[in-house]
């Protein structure tokens, strides 16, 4: 029997690579956006519009209908999730909330992360929130008997996106033999996923009734060093011997106020995952993109892409600052 997802939202960067997926192993998709989507949306997806925070206009479009999971890819706060328990509860046999991995402690108490350590971020807006929208939605499924998986991204990219703040000003920067600024000392540990190898990960979880009422982190093995990251692009723009310049968390967010929270909350500190659980609901799966290869996608991409190379000359004088100081 051919599997019914519904998709709230879902036609980003990771929610389009999921749906294509999802269509490729057989599921019948529909997703609901508020607007025409920016990407390609896979061929044999059914599109609705309309805005999934809107509980009456949600009930309208897809109220009557019977899902094997519905998944909630544009929750950032419990006011986004306002009538689905209600709307759900009797219509899916699985919600998916699409949570992050930003919602664990930090500094970490134990490393690897698994998918008890703690959540807790008081002062990270977008992790606090994500950590209220899981208790929230925790709560529904322990007093209402919601089918609640929770799933937890971490840093996911796809060609359109370098997995660094800098942007495409660090790979002109580094072409141009001009230093980049890299957090601490650019050795702390950190994981990214291509979103192709996210979407292999999720799909076996949809439907899937071994993962109700758990939370499930979908991250690679693929750790790496800021360093290593920054060398990895560099390389794949053409340049052997890029210039990483390290400046501590702190002094950065002197010169660069808007990435203070982010780097202290968050990419200042080493996360490492433990997949095991992952491994035992989506058995056999391993990341198939590196990043040498998925660096190469994003290179080719911004060449084919003039948009998307838009110079920052505030972030690039407030590198030179931060290289000017001892
Ligand atoms: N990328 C990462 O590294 C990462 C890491 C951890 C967690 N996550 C989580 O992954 C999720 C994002 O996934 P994604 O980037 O693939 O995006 P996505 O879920 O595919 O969502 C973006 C799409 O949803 C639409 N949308 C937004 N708000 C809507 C609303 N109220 N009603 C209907 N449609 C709406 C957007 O349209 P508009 O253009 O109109 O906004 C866009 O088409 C987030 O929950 C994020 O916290 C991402």
């Amino acid at each position: 029997m051919t599997t019914r997802i519904l998709f709230l939202g879902g036609a980003g960067m990771i929610g389009s690579a999921a749906a294509r997926e999802a269509v490729a192993q057989g599921a019948e998709v529909t997703i609901v956006t508020r607007t025409e989507p920016r990407r390609p949306v896979a061929d044999g997806v059914r599109q609705l519009r309309g805005d999934v925070r809107d509980r009456e206009q949600l009930a309208a479009l897809v109220g009557g209908e019977n899902w094997d999971s519905v998944v909630n890819w544009v929750g950032f706060t419990p006011g986004d999730l306002d009538g689905h328990v209600e709307l759900f509860r009797d219509t899916t046999s699985q919600y998916v909330f699409i949570s992050t991995c930003s919602v664990f402690a930090r500094p970490v108490p134990t490393l690897p992360i698994t998918e008890s350590s703690p959540r807790r971020q008081p002062v990270f807006g977008y992790a606090r929130d994500k950590v209220e929208c899981e208790l929230t939605l925790e709560d529904a499924y322990r007093s209402h008997d919601f089918p609640l998986t929770i799933v937890r991204p971490f840093h996911t990219y796809d060609r359109t996106t370098l997995p660094i703040l800098s942007g495409w000003t660090a790979i002109e920067r580094m072409r141009a033999g001009e230093g980049v600024v890299v957090h601490g000392d650019g050795t702390s540990l950190w994981t990214l996923m291509h979103s192709t190898d996210f979407a292999r990960a999720f799909v076996p979880l949809l439907g899937n009734q071994h993962a109700v009422g758990e939370s499930v982190n979908v991250v690679s093995g693929d750790i790496l060093t800021w360093d290593q990251i920054h060398l990895t692009l560099a390389a794949a723009a053409g340049v052997r011997s890029p210039r990483l310049v390290h400046r501590s968390s702190e002094s950065i967010a002197t010169e660069i106020p808007g990435w203070g929270e982010v780097l202290e909350h968050d990419f200042r500190h080493t996360m490492l995952f433990d997949t095991t659980k992952l491994q035992r609901l989506v058995p056999g799966f391993a990341p198939r993109v590196s990043l040498s290869q998925g660096a190469r996608e994003i290179i080719e991409h911004y060449e084919a892409t003039p948009a998307a190379r838009e110079p920052d000359a505030e972030l690039s004088a407030a590198f030179d600052r931060l290289i000017a100081r001892p």
